[in-house]
């Protein structure tokens, strides 16, 4: 297996009461899953997606692409949550966060995931006398943010091409049949792309979703869903042992440190590449498990830049709190420590060591150092910075996400709570049909 699990670190946190009777659990979380007994059970297309995909609109992802790549300089992705966390991820994973500096193709940036005006104007400003396309997604097609965004781009764009030509220069990602904005691109002859019915945003990285912008940046898309396809294979089985199937005993470690009151989890990189994979982990586990008052927090960090500053806390503060780090076990850089004739910062014993081997013993460092202060650490090693580990590391966390969500007792598939804000927001701004609403928040916020 590409990925392993090492748990000498976590284990032995966890008493014989809590393994077993997690593992109960997680036995029955796991036959919810696979024979689609569980709630939410419509939505496990991704679970065979590296195989049951559309071979015909995968053509047309890499046909698309391809005209992007020719004919644009700027290529904006408007989307929210799990419509642009995918793809972003996996850009700064394989290519760089510094992407837009060293691109050998368009500029990719993302907007639509704020409702920030200066960052719109930013991003207008960067696009004048520039070559632009956009690739609007949205499933529902009503979110307010990416919706907010479309209009914006879209009149840019409308600007600079006339309304002919502007539909060479927008993709459109949605709902296969319905909604508004799936009857708009017909309407004006926009390509569109499918968001399959039964894989949720979230869930979404290998549809159409994280492919088209993926392919824009020159990301290698066969092997990242082959990569997938490898950890589907090696993923099912039902034996839970971190040999065998490390997605369900990553989901049963974590759950059993939930049960002992250790309910913050921090996914931990030592790679900045690997800052927007955390910022995906975290929605793909807060929107799944963060329902009926329970669910693990999910937080992160990048070391080690930050163990200068949640360092301390990770240290010495609350101990609720517990690691997974995503370790890649190889590096594409041999950059060595320069030696220093003066020695004034007194370094020179690290003159000639590489930089990969430095961070690497920054991470064992750290990991004995938390042990010792009471953080249970599991380390999950990843082959390389290739297509095919980050398909595999996607899959793997997907299948854990959802287990563990299952033995957690919530629908890990839906997201109710994120209506909260929306209704309240739509009332305060005036929507029709939200008059009650928005007399009873406006007479508490006016409350002296
Ligand atoms: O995971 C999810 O389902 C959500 O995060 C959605 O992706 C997000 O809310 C955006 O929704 P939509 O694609 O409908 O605009």
């Amino acid at each position: 297996m590409i990925l392993s699990l090492d748990d000498r670190f976590a284990k032995p946190f966890i008493n014989d009461y809590f393994y077993d009777t997690t593992t109960v659990d997680l036995r029955k979380a796991i036959r919810m899953l696979r024979t689609g007994t569980g709630a939410g059970y419509t939505m496990r297309g991704w679970l065979t997606l590296p195989e049951d995909y559309d071979r015909e609109e995968y053509a047309r992802i890499k046909a698309a692409a391809a005209k992007i790549r020719k004919n644009c300089d700027v290529f904006i992705v408007i989307g929210i949550g799990g419509s642009y966390l995918g793809s972003r991820a996996v850009t700064e994973f394989i290519k760089s966060p510094r992407y837009n500096l060293v691109a050998d193709g368009p500029q990719v940036f993302f907007s639509g995931c704020n409702i920030s005006g200066s960052d719109m104007e930013q991003l207008a400003r960067i696009c004048k006398d520039r070559e632009v396309s956009i690739n609007v997604i949205s499933k529902s097609g009503t979110t307010t943010e990416p919706a907010v965004a479309f209009r914006f781009f879209r009149n840019l764009l409308l600007e600079k091409y006339g309304s002919k030509a502007i539909k060479d220069h927008i993709f459109v990602t949605t709902d296969r049949y319905k909604g508004t904005l799936k009857n708009f691109s017909t309407e004006e002859g926009y390509e569109t792309f499918v968001v399959p019915d039964d894989v949720g945003g979230r869930f979404s990285v290998l549809t159409a979703v994280g492919l088209l912008p993926l392919a824009v940046a020159g990301v290698d898309t066969d092997a990242l869903p082959a990569g997938a396809g490898q950890a589907m294979t090696d993923l099912d089985t039902d034996i839970m042992s971190p040999e065998s199937n490390p997605a369900y005993y990553y989901a049963l470690i974590r759950n059993a440190l939930y049960r002992i009151g250790k309910s913050t989890e921090i996914l931990v990189g030592y790679e900045p590449y690997l800052f927007m994979f955390n910022e995906w982990w975290k929605q793909l586990f807060g929107e799944s498990e963060g329902k009926g008052g329970s669910g693990l927090y999910p937080a992160s960090v990048i070391n080690s830049t930050d163990l200068h500053s949640l360092g301390q806390y990770i240290q010495a503060g609350k101990r609720m709190i517990f690691e997974t780090i995503v370790n890649i076990n190889s590096s594409d850089s041999d950059l060595e420590v320069p030696y220093d004739e003066a020695n004034i910062d007194g370094l020179n014993f690290l003159a000639g060591k590489k930089l990969f081997d430095l961070n690497a013993t920054a991470m064992k460092a750290t990991v004995l150092a938390h042990y010792d202060g009471g953080v249970p650490n599991v380390i999950l090693n990843l082959k390389d910075r290739t297509e095919y580990s980050v398909g595999y590391l996607i899959y793997f966390f997907e299948l854990a996400c959802a287990v563990s969500g299952y033995t957690l007792g919530v629908n890990p598939f839906d997201q109710p709570g994120v209506e909260a804000y929306k209704k309240n927001m739509f009332a305060l701004l005036g929507k029709p049909g939200y008059e009650e609403t928005a007399e009873a928040l406006n007479e508490r916020l006016n409350k002296q």
